[in-house]
């Protein structure tokens, strides 16, 4: 059985952009009021005094969008500074990264995992659900000035969408070749995303690397990182390629992480929401850490069972959270 050391961090459910397969135009999102995000002493204290103690050591900064939220790089300083801290990443929309890279790698983060489906500004547009002005070149920069930074390794997100931003897999693959990115294809979920790419599907994982194969060949690969990528290279390329690949394969056996919202719910896995704590109350409400230890610890008992192997289990058909309010 795979150690539950990885929490992804939701700092707040808010973002800047509107991916359509995340927060969908029309979704009716009800946002966290303020007075219920978890505050930085409150996330600090379940950090130190309850995720470190129940063996958690690797954090994931997500949101929404984390860097929207004002104290972000307090927040990595503090997590950073941790002794027991093993690994600090990020994973954001790079919207708002060309001025605050240089920050958060002085404050103590290292690796960055960013979100981008296009290399077409107008595909790029119609994914992020941006109106007007482009941000492609805004977000472009800001993964140019990570990369400038020293941000390592620095991993570039696309959810594969049929008929959107399936025929650009291989110019995607290709910024791999001369500098150290790592690119990854995602397999788009069916999560609270009944907008427009609803009724697109998906595409498997294998069908990309066949035509990545008969391009260039692929060897297996290598990337620190936590998560479920199956990372391949193509040969002489200076980065790699990942494949995250939920639809057409079960990782649940490996699932290594838990997920607390920014309103302090923690939650065992992303696709199924049995077994959730609401740590916020409990906080508030003055229940003794030692009981939230304890009641952490019996939830880590419970995650071998709380999965996605039955997709009908435990879910709601209908996902009461988008993956904006859960952080991917
Ligand atoms: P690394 O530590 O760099 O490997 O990061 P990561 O892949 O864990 O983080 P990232 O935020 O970049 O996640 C990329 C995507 O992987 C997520 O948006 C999800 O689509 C998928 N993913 C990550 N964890 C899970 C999981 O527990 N279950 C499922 N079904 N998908 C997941
Ligand atoms: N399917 C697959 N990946 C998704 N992400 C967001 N929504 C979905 C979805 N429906 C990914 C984004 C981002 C990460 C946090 O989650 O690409 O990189
Ligand atoms: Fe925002 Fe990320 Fe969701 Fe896009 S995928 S809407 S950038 S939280």
């Amino acid at each position: 059985m795979n150690p539950i050391d990885y929490l992804r961090i939701s700092l707040i459910d808010r973002c800047n952009f509107r991916c359509q397969y995340c927060m969908p135009e029309g979704a009716d999102l009800d946002y966290v009021l303020q007075q219920n995000l978890l505050t930085r002493d409150e996330l600090m204290l379940l950090v130190q005094e309850v995720f470190i103690p129940v063996g958690f050591t690797r954090f994931r900064l997500t949101g929404g969008e984390p860097l929207v939220r004002p104290d972000v790089v307090e927040i990595v300083r503090s997590i950073a500074s941790l002794p027991e801290t093993q690994d600090l990443a990020m994973t954001t929309n790079a919207f708002l990264l060309a001025d605050l890279a240089q920050e958060l790698y002085d404050a103590g983060l290292r690796r960055i995992n960013i979100s981008l489906d296009s290399l077409k500004p107008e595909v790029f547009d119609q994914i992020t659900g941006n109106r007007g002005r482009s941000r492609w070149q805004q977000v472009w920069n800001g993964i140019q000035t990570a990369y400038r930074v020293g941000f390592n390794p620095l991993k570039l997100n696309v959810v594969v969408i049929p008929g959107v931003n399936d025929d650009e897999v291989l110019d995607l693959a290709a910024l791999s070749l001369d500098r150290e990115w790592h690119i990854r294809f995602i397999e788009f979920m069916p999560i609270g995303n009944d907008g427009l790419f609803q009724d697109r599907g998906w595409i498997n994982s294998e069908t990309l690397r066949q035509q990545i194969q008969e391009k260039w060949g692929l060897t297996e690969g290598q990337v620190r990182g936590n998560g479920p990528a199956d990372v391949f290279q193509i040969p002489g390329a200076k980065g790699t390629l990942g494949f995250i690949s939920q639809m057409s394969e079960c990782f649940c056996d490996r699932c290594n992480r838990m997920r607390l919202s920014a309103d302090g719910w923690l939650r065992p896995c992303l696709l199924n929401e049995t077994g959730q704590i609401d740590l916020r109350t409990a906080l508030r409400s003055g229940i003794p850490l030692y009981e939230l230890r304890q009641q952490v610890r019996e939830l880590l008992m419970l995650k071998p069972d709380i999965n996605y192997k039955d997709r009908n289990s435990g879910t709601t058909g209908r996902y009461a959270r988008t993956m904006s309010q859960i952080g991917g």
